[in-house]
């Protein structure tokens, strides 16, 4: 468990000033101009060797990522662009950072777009956080009366402007290609990959799409070092993350911790328990909603990291936590996400945009009963027909929760439809989806 003096949001409640004094007196801000005064090769060293991993759900080494960019600025302008349309189901930490952090943040932009040569960042925030943009907008506006940024940034001799983009409700903003056309101007679709964005992303531009958490932990790792990152959590699974807590536990909320610890630890002390006793856990998912869920048993012993969610056929994503306890109807949860992929899918990519809808379409009847036992099989078929043949990683993210789902509840489905039979005789009749 995280001890307080390893603790990097120290913010996180909001409990103390988050404008610029109360920032400082925290730590913020101190001895920027020397960070960067180290170069920026030491910089994107020390972030590999801190093994922080990108906090937006997909799990990318951030150092190797900002190794990407061209180490020469040449014709072309670079460019930061930072992820903030946080709009996965269950999802809210970044939205705490935003709200309570906001210095850390632009700091940490600060000292990335000098480490990739970009004198330029954006910040793509989801268009529903009103107040956090309002918020960032104040400390960006506090930071450049300080000199902070704008020229020569914190006495550093680098200029860097900062700039927020509000997005306007689409989920698919937040995949980095969409959310660079999005900025563009243009609708919100994704790009096939590759090119990467730091070979050719915003305005054909070398480019960097990184997670809010990602860059606002960037400064601390570097004033504490990347060694001292590197020792909490486990090997591979490296430093502390943001994670929250929603559903059926008696105390949900957002929470800093350590990579590597018990899922059941966790739940029982930052969640308060599941309502009712654990004995009353039904199913968890770990990561907002584009990762397979996990049954009670998993759930008891599994860590809460990249690797050993992975070794259970799930995945840690955004790390926050939907628990749901034995009043929940997990196959019209699961049937509920099937309907937010399909309205959400940008229907460019076909394997995505029918098989959403066919997903959606045949979860739906599931729910009811209204089905035949060997559809089952055929609805584990369509989603492996998606996974993987898709342009972006919606497709994957519509597939998995179904598939999770009849990998660990399928003896519930089964009860479902021949509950159906029984009550309303069989054979069931099916509409073609
Ligand atoms: P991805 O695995 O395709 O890419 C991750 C990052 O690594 C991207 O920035 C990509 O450009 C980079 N990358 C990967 N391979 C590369 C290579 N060979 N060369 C250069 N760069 C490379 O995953 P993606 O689509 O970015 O993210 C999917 C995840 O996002 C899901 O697993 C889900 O958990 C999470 N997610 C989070 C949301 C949120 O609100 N935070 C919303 C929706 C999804
Ligand atoms: Fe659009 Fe879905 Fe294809 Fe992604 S997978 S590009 S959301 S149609």
């Amino acid at each position: 468990m995280l001890a307080d003096s390893d603790r990097i949001f120290t913010n996180l409640y909001g409990h103390n000033d988050w404008r610029l004094a109360g920032a400082r007196a925290r730590g913020d801000w101190d001895g920027t101009a020397d960070i960067i005064a180290r170069g920026r090769d030491a910089i994107i060293n020390e972030m590999k060797a801190s093994g922080l991993r990108g906090r937006g759900g997909a799990g990318f080494p951030t150092g190797v990522k900002w190794s990407f960019m061209p180490k020469t600025i040449g014709d072309l302008p670079h460019y930061l662009v930072i992820n903030g349309d946080e709009s996965e189901p269950g999802t809210c930490k970044d939205r705490e950072i935003l709200r309570n952090e906001p210095h850390k943040l632009i700091e940490s932009a600060l000292i990335a777009s000098f480490a990739m040569g970009a004198h330029t960042s954006y910040i793509y925030i989801r268009g529903e956080f009103a107040l956090e943009a309002r918020r960032l907008q104040y400390a960006i506006d506090e930071a450049y009366a300080a000199g902070l940024i704008g020229k020569n940034a914190a006495g550093s001799g680098w200029d860097f402007d900062f700039f927020i983009h509000r997005g306007a409700g689409a989920y698919i903003c937040g995949e980095e290609t969409a959310l660079l056309e999005s900025l563009e101007g243009k609708k919100g679709q994704p790009r096939m990959k590759p090119p990467f964005p730091a070979a050719m992303g915003l305005y054909g531009c070398p480019t960097t799409v990184n997670n809010v958490e990602s860059i606002t932990v960037a400064a601390t790792i570097l004033r504490r070092g990347g060694a001292w990152f590197s020792a909490l959590g486990r090997p591979n699974n490296a430093g502390t993350k943001l994670m929250a807590i929603s559903g059926h536990v008696n105390t949900p909320c957002v929470f800093e911790e350590e990579l590597g610890v018990p899922m059941r630890e966790i739940i029982e002390k930052h969640g308060g328990g599941v309502r009712g006793g654990w004995d009353n856990l039904l199913a968890v998912i770990p990561g907002g909603c584009s990762v397979p869920v996990l049954p009670a048993k998993t759930c008891e012993t599994v860590l809460m990291d990249y690797d050993s969610l992975r070794a259970e056929r799930s995945g840690l994503g955004t790390g926050c936590m939907i628990v749901m306890d034995k009043s929940t109807d997990i196959i019209k949860a699961i049937a509920r996400f099937s309907q937010f992929f399909k309205h959400e899918s940008c229907g460019q990519c076909t394997p995505c945009r029918e098989g959403t809808g066919w997903m959606m379409r045949v979860m739906n009847r599931m729910v009811e009963g209204r089905a035949e036992i060997d559809e089952i099989d055929m609805l584990e078929q369509v989603t492996r027909q998606v996974e993987g043949h898709t342009i972006c990683a919606l497709g994957d993210a519509a597939a998995w929760p179904i598939q999770g789902l009849i990998r660990h509840f399928r003896p519930e489905m089964e009860a479902r439809i021949m509950a159906y039979k029984a009550k309303h005789g069989g054979p069931v009749s099916v509409q073609v989806p």
